[in-house]
């Protein structure tokens, strides 16, 4: 599908106004979708394989944002803008040129070894009044050599005024019998091995709320041994682990703390914060919810991701920590660098308002940057792991 001059010219105000997305090309993309919220994201994403769509992109973002200098971080080697896609957006690198005209980093994946379709359709619901989503897709992939296919030929493009960084989510899955761990980081194994030479960094994700063979990895010592697997194969790369949000005060949140501890011991870098939250079927804001459960995304993460960027920075000073869970204006995200996050992603906030709101957070992020009287970001983030230095001695 290609856009007519009337579409590029509406898609092209879109990226300025992210109201007029969110009013007029989403509902249009709806309608031509049957409504099926999967539908309309890989609708999106094939879009995103045209040329005139990635050149305003292109047009787009080298006008009115790219990376501006006082928002611009180290990361994993490179300097870049610390706004990214996260993991889920695009499953199998089928965008990432198009993706690295808007985004400083891509986490595509979450990638497995072989092809597997997950649980059958319709897996993915909207609740348009909260801004949020609702999914049991259940690990599609189309594996390893489809994503690798698609990774090197982004890395041997020429197309690229400025390369996103490229950090792959990946997990190895434990079959439900004995040596399950065993088997799942063999699998972690041959992804590392095989996608480090194209990568600038790993996230590991064992917290998908709708696969339960994953509850085998969350111990310590999975942790541990992940995380030295994942250095021993990709040294020079950056290590992070995705996490799952957490209720105050439980004996999860301790949990958790163990777990990237056990991470960080292991050879970690830091963390993705957080994962989807689990709801019961009965929650679901659909009639005809098909499964138990669905992991729940948007802006009611806010405050499990504030929480959980906060804990982490303090209780590991100097520990990466990239953001997500529906972030979605600047003031927002300019709080959870507040937090401690050295860089934010996102995935469902872009299905409602498109790719012009990363342009409206950046502002925004410079904004507040400028009223608190910091010079940029990374004074900001020094100030904020200083502090935690501080109270953690
Ligand atoms: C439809 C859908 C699929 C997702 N798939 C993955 C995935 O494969 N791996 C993963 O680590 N996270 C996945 N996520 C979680 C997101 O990466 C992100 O952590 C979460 O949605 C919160 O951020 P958001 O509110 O910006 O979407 C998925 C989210 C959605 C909505």
């Amino acid at each position: 599908m290609a856009l007519n001059s009337l579409e590029r010219f509406v898609f092209e105000q879109s990226l300025r106004y992210p109201v007029l997305f969110r009013k007029l090309v989403r509902p249009q993309l709806y309608q031509r979708n049957h409504s099926d919220p999967e539908l309309v994201h890989e609708a999106a994403l094939k879009l995103l394989g045209d040329p005139v769509v990635i050149d305003t992109l292109n047009k787009h973002y080298s006008l009115l944002f790219k990376a501006p200098p006082e928002l611009t971080i180290e990361l994993a080697g490179r300097h870049i803008a610390p706004f990214g896609t996260a993991a889920g957006f695009d499953k199998n690198g089928d965008a990432l040129e198009a993706l690295s005209h808007v985004f400083g980093f891509q986490e595509p994946g979450t990638v497995v070894l072989y092809p597997r379709p997950g649980n059958p359709r319709p897996r993915v619901a909207t609740d348009d009044a909260h801004e949020d989503l609702y999914n049991a897709q259940g690990f599609p992939s189309q594996g390893l050599d489809y994503f690798l296919a698609n990774l090197t030929r982004y890395r041997n493009s020429t197309f690229r005024p400025r390369p996103s960084s490229i950090f792959v989510s990946i997990c190895g899955l434990p079959p439900a019998e004995q040596h399950a761990v065993e088997f799942a980081l063999k699998e972690m194994e041959t992804l590392l091995t095989r996608i480090a030479p194209f990568a600038d960094g790993f996230v590991w994700n064992p917290f998908s709320p709708n696969t339960a063979a994953l509850s085998l990895l969350r111990k310590p010592e999975v942790f541990r041994e992940t995380a030295r697997l994942m250095w021993k194969h990709a040294e020079q790369k950056l290590r992070l682990v995705k996490m799952g949000p957490y209720e105050p005060d439980t004996a999860e949140a301790t949990d958790s703390l163990k777990l990237v501890e056990a991470f960080l011991e292991g050879g970690g870098h830091g963390v993705v914060l957080v994962n989807t939250k689990a709801f019961p079927k009965d929650q679901v804001p659909v009639k005809t919810w098909g499964y138990p459960s669905a992991g729940r995304s948007g802006r009611f993460l806010k405050p499990y991701r504030l929480r959980a960027v906060r804990d982490i920075r303090q209780a590991f000073p100097q520990a990466v920590i990239i953001a997500s869970g529906g972030i979605s204006d600047g003031l927002d995200a300019y709080e959870t660098f507040k937090a401690g996050a050295t860089a934010l992603e996102g995935y469902t906030p872009y299905t409602y308002h498109g790719y012009g709101l990363l342009a409206h957070i950046a502002r925004g992020v410079a904004y507040h940057l400028q009223a608190e009287g910091y010079k940029n970001l990374e004074e900001l983030q020094k100030q904020v792991r200083h502090g935690a230095s501080l109270a953690a001695t």
